[in-house]
């Protein structure tokens, strides 16, 4: 589904991410882990046609999407939730829905999927014609990702969809992300802050430490790791 393939990247001629590989399937769900400021950012970044490619390619489905722009990324099927500024304040529950199909033009089956959606976050289904500034942060998250989904997505990037919630909200977010990975069959790439949280959701994770893969594994092998020793290797 995704295939990243020797990438390094950056900002401009600053280099980030330092050769790394990896492959997503359909169906799975990737965590990336690491300490702050090891690129896991910038490599949703560069999956997403923001960051600089230095060399390395990027592939989904076979096709080559190394060096696009976000507008065609996005209409071969990959949708990103930033970890920063993801919805519209100003813009309610449903407008930011709205927005978030804007690539599909006029396809009449976008009303029938803001219903799905609704049906699958139904903590925003009640604050549908509330302006999303207005929103707790647990909702606010929610309605990030199911913006994200909007777009009929094979693949969905995830940065940190936790960050600030609870113990309890975010445990609740993950485990719907998992819920919607197998109800819509789609390959998630999760940047998580919590490992415990993630390993419980994902199938598969990489550990990336100074923009490089420290090691990656099933998550059932991660699962036993002090997080110390998974960042560290020592
Ligand atoms: N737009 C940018 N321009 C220049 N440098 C950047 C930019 N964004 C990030 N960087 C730098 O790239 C490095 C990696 O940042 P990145 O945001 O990818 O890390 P991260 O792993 O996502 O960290 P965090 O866990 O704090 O979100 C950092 O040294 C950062 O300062
Ligand atoms: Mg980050």
């Amino acid at each position: 589904m995704l295939k990243i393939s020797e990438l390094y990247s950056g900002y401009g001629k600053m280099r980030v991410i330092q050769g790394v590989s990896l492959e997503l399937s359909k169906g799975e769900i990737l965590a990336i882990l690491g300490p702050n400021g090891a690129g896991k950012t910038t490599l949703l970044n560069s999956v997403f046609g923001i960051a600089t490619i230095h060399s390395g390619d990027i592939y989904l489905d076979g096709t080559k999407i190394t060096g696009k722009k976000p507008s065609e990324i996005v209409k071969l099927g990959v949708s990103y939730s930033p970890q920063l500024d993801n919805v519209f304040p100003n813009l309610t529950v449903e407008e930011n829905l709205y927005v978030g199909a804007f690539i599909r033009g006029r396809d009449p089956k976008i009303k029938e999927d803001i219903e799905n959606i609704f049906e699958l976050f139904p903590e925003i289904k009640r604050r549908r014609h509330q302006k999303a500034k207005t929103l707790s942060g647990g909702e606010r998250q929610m309605l990030a990702v199911a913006r994200a989904l909007m777009t009929n997505p094979k693949v969905l990037l995830l940065d940190e969809p936790t960050a600030g919630l609870s113990p309890k909200a975010g445990i609740t977010l993950m485990r719907k992300v998992r819920e919607i990975k197998e109800t819509m069959n789609i390959a998630v790439l999760v940047v998580e802050q919590n490992v415990a949280r993630a390993l419980e959701v994902a199938d598969k994770a990489s550990v990336l430490v100074g923009g490089r893969i420290l090691r990656e594994g099933s998550a059932e092998e991660f699962r036993h790791i002090e997080i110390e020793k998974l960042f560290f290797g020592k």
